[in-house]
């Protein structure tokens, strides 16, 4: 396996990774948007009797000598004394306030005159305890439209309100005009005030009874788990475009060596014609025997990185035959003891040619001993059993079988019976046991 394939592999690896984390911060961001939008979704309340919440609600009077004021001759039968009474809304929650409503019970009789940045839905009962109710806007409104009890004292309109009755106060939901904003500052705190002028004998309100509702508008990647989730899909986009990145430049290195490799397969090629060119029987005998040797190779359980140097090995097995008198590879009697010994040569000089290549690696050993034989009776050493490499071993029975199955000056080729007859002949002799075994196997399961 060559170094880009080791890549694509390392490459899918980490791609099934991180789609699996992808995917399982994905259902967690799914979880997480459904609990915030249940959140956003749930009413909260806020009350004097309230545990701590972020969301707080004070009324108290405005400060000041000119913010408190009498008027008399109310013709009520009492001089009324007024207040400002300012009520503030503060959010502490880090996420949006928004959808807020409060209603203030009251607890004595008193009377509002006026009240600022929204609008108030006035409940009174009367003494038959029927009630009834009107949403007003105190800085706009026509004296004849106004349904309650009301007096009207100078110009102002004092609405009567006693024990009982309630008032609930909407803040004025259009942002544009910037009176009462819904939402809290840009850091999601702060504090927003509205107002109302209230009337009373004394010129004190009891404000002790009042409930805030609202609901918050928190993003979802507010708090801790929305910035994880905003680091978590950083991190996810960030691997996804280190792993393209990664893939493109691979697939462009894999074209470069495909190239390489075409290039290498060419001279290989070349080198095999060459060799084969020599005598007329042994066109294409040397791709057929690196053909045969990779099958071998494959069959023994060898890795295709193993099986590709058998085969390039093979390829060059008898490159030393440009060496040999060709009028002596291309004779069609016998050979003469000196002419033999010339064959022979090819063995020696190819693997002086192959051995200062690194970069196919067995080449020489292949070159040098594929006409070992397995008794020791072979040349050009005479080396017997596993002192011959195993390449050299695989290549001697792929080449008998190429001979066999072709046919020579001296004779037409073998049936196929008649080869299998011969590697078990041969078996221990001639040929390596095992790779006859795996060798005929291979000629059991296809057509070579
Ligand atoms: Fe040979």
């Amino acid at each position: 396996m060559n170094r880009v394939d080791n890549v694509k592999k390392a490459i899918k690896y980490v791609t099934f990774s991180v789609i699996a984390v992808s995917a399982v911060i994905i259902v967690l961001f799914i979880i997480h948007i459904v609990n915030v939008n249940n959140f956003n979704d749930e009413w909260k309340s806020v009350s004097p009797g309230s545990s701590a919440t972020s969301v707080l609600v004070d009324i108290h009077p405005r400060g000041g000598v000119t913010d408190t004021w009498v008027k008399i001759n109310t013709g009520l039968g009492t001089d009324l004394n007024a207040k400002i009474y300012e009520m503030d809304v503060t959010n502490n929650a880090h996420t949006y306030v928004e959808d807020w409503y409060l209603r203030i019970n009251i607890r004595g009789n008193c009377y509002i005159n006026n009240g600022w940045c929204g609008t108030f839905e006035i409940h009174q009962f009367n003494d038959d305890g029927s009630e009834h109710s009107q949403t007003i806007d105190l800085r706009d409104y026509k004296i004849e439209d106004v349904s309650l009890n009301y007096h009207q004292i100078d110009q102002d309109l004092l609405i009567d309100l006693r024990k009982g009755d309630y008032i609930i106060y909407h803040p004025d939901t259009n942002e544009s005009s910037g009176e009462v904003p819904i939402k809290g500052t840009e850091e999601y705190s702060g504090t927003c005030a509205c107002g109302v002028i209230m009337y009373s004998v004394t010129g004190d309100i009891d404000f002790s009874d009042y409930e805030m509702f609202y609901r918050l508008n928190k993003s979802i990647w507010d708090g801790t788990k929305g910035r994880l989730f905003i680091i978590a899909f950083s991190l996810i986009i960030v691997s996804f475009i280190i792993i393209g990145t990664i893939f493109l430049v691979s697939v462009h290195s894999e074209g470069k060596l495909e190239n390489k490799e075409k290039m290498l397969k060419d001279v290989f090629s070349v080198c095999c014609n060459v060799a084969d060119s020599r005598d007329f029987y042994s066109k294409g005998h040397s791709e057929r025997v690196a053909g045969y040797s990779r099958m071998i190779a494959e069959k023994m359980g060898m890795d295709k990185g193993d099986c590709d140097i058998v085969y390039n090995a093979a390829l060059l097995h008898n490159i030393g035959n440009v060496y040999v008198n060709e009028q002596i590879l291309r004779k069609t009697g016998k050979l003469t003891g000196a002419e033999y010994a010339e064959v022979k040569t090819h063995t020696t000089r190819g693997a002086e040619v192959l051995k200062g290549i690194t970069n196919i690696p067995l080449a020489a050993e292949a070159a040098l001993f594929h006409h070992e034989r397995f008794d020791g009776k072979g040349y050009p050493h005479g080396k017997k059993e596993k002192e011959i490499p195993l390449i050299a071993r695989i290549i001697a029975v792929a080449d008998a079988y190429d001979a066999m199955s072709n046919d020579r000056p001296y004779r037409n080729k073998l049936m196929r019976d008649k080869i299998r007859e011969e590697f078990i002949n041969n078996r221990g002799l001639q040929f390596d046991p095992e790779i006859v075994t795996a060798f005929l196997d291979i000629m059991g399961e296809k057509e070579l």
